[in-house]
């Protein structure tokens, strides 16, 4: 992903309109994949463009622990992490307007991917493990990684995962070689075309 550009900026201000007008802001928008595949980033930019409020998963859970993510695993288990992401979720059902920004294991369970359909569309972001690997490698918050920071891990673990991932999406972005807005950009037109002709509008 590379830095925005202003031709792009244009382009999503006419979308921003578009959206308004489509009411798209009574729906929330979760932002699936794996670690590194620039949830957060992509969450930050879609607020700044829509105005829409973000819910980073992680900060939530973090936040309402006093705990970071390596601690909760650490002191709680990976266990106690997961039901606090459901139960997260759950607590979505209330809100609308939101771009959820998941962490990279939430579409493991059924459970969760249920949930955030209720109350929006999934977005899946995907790159390749490489571009990954440079993304995580210098980073110490992820427990899944921390030991096992090579390409060919993260290959595997996302091969592992990819069935649920791409079962649980409405629209998959591949962003290798994107820009920031182009990825949204991406994101809006899916969206946009989704809930034409379709009954999302509850
Ligand atoms: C995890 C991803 C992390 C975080 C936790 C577990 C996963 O979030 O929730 O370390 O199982 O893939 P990010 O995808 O935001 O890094």
């Amino acid at each position: 992903m590379h830095n925005a550009n202003s031709s792009s900026d244009d382009q999503l201000h006419g979308h921003c309109r578009h959206i308004r007008d489509y009411g798209i802001f009574d729906e929330n928008i979760f932002l699936i994949g794996f670690m590194g595949t620039g949830k957060t980033t992509v969450s930050e930019y879609l607020k700044t463009l829509l105005g829409m409020d973000v819910v980073e998963m992680d900060e939530a859970i973090a936040r309402q622990e006093g705990l970071g993510i390596p601690d909760i695993f650490a002191i709680r288990g990976e266990d106690y992490f997961r039901n606090a992401e459901t139960c997260l979720l759950k607590q979505m059902q209330n809100r609308k307007g939101f771009v959820v920004s998941c962490g990279g294991g939430v579409p493991m369970r059924d459970e969760n991917v249920r949930e955030m359909k209720k109350s929006g569309r999934i977005i899946l972001l995907t790159a390749a493990p490489e571009t990954i690997f440079e993304r995580v490698r210098d980073s110490h918050d992820r427990p899944l990684l921390e030991n096992n920071k090579t390409p060919e891990y993260i290959e595997t673990l996302m091969e592992k995962r990819r069935p649920k991932y791409e079962a649980a999406a409405d629209l998959i972005i591949h962003t290798d070689h994107k820009s920031i807005p182009d990825i949204c950009d991406e994101i809006i037109d899916g969206i946009l075309s989704m809930n034409s002709g379709s009954d999302l509008h509850r």
